[in-house]
Order: structure tokens, then C-alpha cells, then sequence
């Protein structure tokens, strides 16, 4: 039997996520950012009754303006999937939001950032995620998902 209590959870995309489907496609693909939310929305209920938990609500926010981005990670989510984009290796300020928030999360990314440039293999958030998935494409958000869901049968 499904547990009723029904989190609400952000799936949050940070700088430059707005452009997928035509941002370097031979590194992040050709899926949109909107047909990766439709996925999740799909998947949900599936990825929920797996383990044993209410579909959670997601609420999907993109935002290029990093102050912006910082204030939604404040509203009293349950959880969050998120995928920072460069912010991950450059943002101290990012770092400490998720630090004092103590929001559960998945930090996810497109590519498999281990095998790029040095600069984004370090992550300045990840630290205070409860897991990374990282080099599935847009299947690393359902990973994401997934592993918070997962987290979350683990607290009840
Ligand atoms: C990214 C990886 C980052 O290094 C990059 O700056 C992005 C996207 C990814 O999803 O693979 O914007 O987070």
C-alpha cells in the first residue's frame, strides 16, 4: 500500500539548461528541456509506486540568474532534483545555500563531467547532495529522481 504523504519536489535547472535541443547537441543531445520534464512527469507514479511512496509533486523552474535560482531552492521543498549547469563548479554562494537549507537533493547532469574539461570535475554542491548521477543524458534525471525517492522511503 502507497504511504499518503505527498512531497513536494523541485526539479531545478540552472544557467544555460533553457538552451537543450540546441546547445553543443554532441554533448548534451538533442532532447529539450520541456520534453525532459514531460519524461518525469510520465515516469513519476511508476518511479514512486517502486518504492512504495505517493507520486511526489514536482514543480519544474528554470532560471539563468543565479540570486533567482537561490530564493526558489527556498520555498519548503520536500526534496529537489537538481542540475546547477557551470554553477556546479563555480558557485560558492550555491554551495552554501544547499548547506544551510538542508534540502535533500540529487544534483544531476547531462554529461559524465568526470571525463571533460578538469574544471568540471570538481562540483562545489555536490558535497550536500544526497547523490550525483551524472553521464545518462536525460535519463540522469530519472536516476535523480529515482535515487530521491529512495532516500525518501529510507526517512519513513
Ligand atoms: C552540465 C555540465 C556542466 O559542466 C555544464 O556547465 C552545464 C551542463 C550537464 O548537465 O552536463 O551547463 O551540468
Amino acid at each position: 500500500m502507497a504511504r499518503t504523504t505527498k512531497k513536494r519536489v523541485l526539479i531545478a535547472n540552472g544557467v544555460n539548461l533553457d538552451l537543450l535541443g540546441k546547445r553543443e547537441p554532441e554533448i548534451y543531445g538533442t532532447t529539450t528541456l520541456v520534453t525532459i520534464e514531460d519524461e518525469l512527469r510520465k515516469i513519476n507514479p511508476a518511479l514512486a509506486k517502486a518504492f512504495g511512496l505517493e507520486p511526489a509533486e514536482l514543480n519544474f523552474y528554470q532560471s539563468n540568474h543565479e540570486g533567482q535560482f537561490l530564493e526558489k531552492l527556498s520555498e519548503g521543498w520536500d526534496g529537489a532534483v537538481i542540475n546547477p549547469g557551470a554553477w556546479t563548479h563555480t558557485s560558492l554562494a550555491l554551495a552554501d545555500r544547499l548547506a544551510g537549507l538542508k534540502l535533500p537533493f540529487a544534483e544531476v547532469h547531462l554529461s559524465n563531467i568526470a571525463k571533460r574539461e578538469a574544471f568540471r570535475q570538481h562540483s562545489y554542491s555536490a558535497p550536500h547532495a544526497v547523490g550525483v548521477c551524472f553521464g545518462f543524458g536525460s535519463a540522469s534525471y530519472i536516476a535523480g529522481l529515482s535515487g530521491l525517492y529512495a532516500w525518501f522511503a529510507k526517512q519513513s
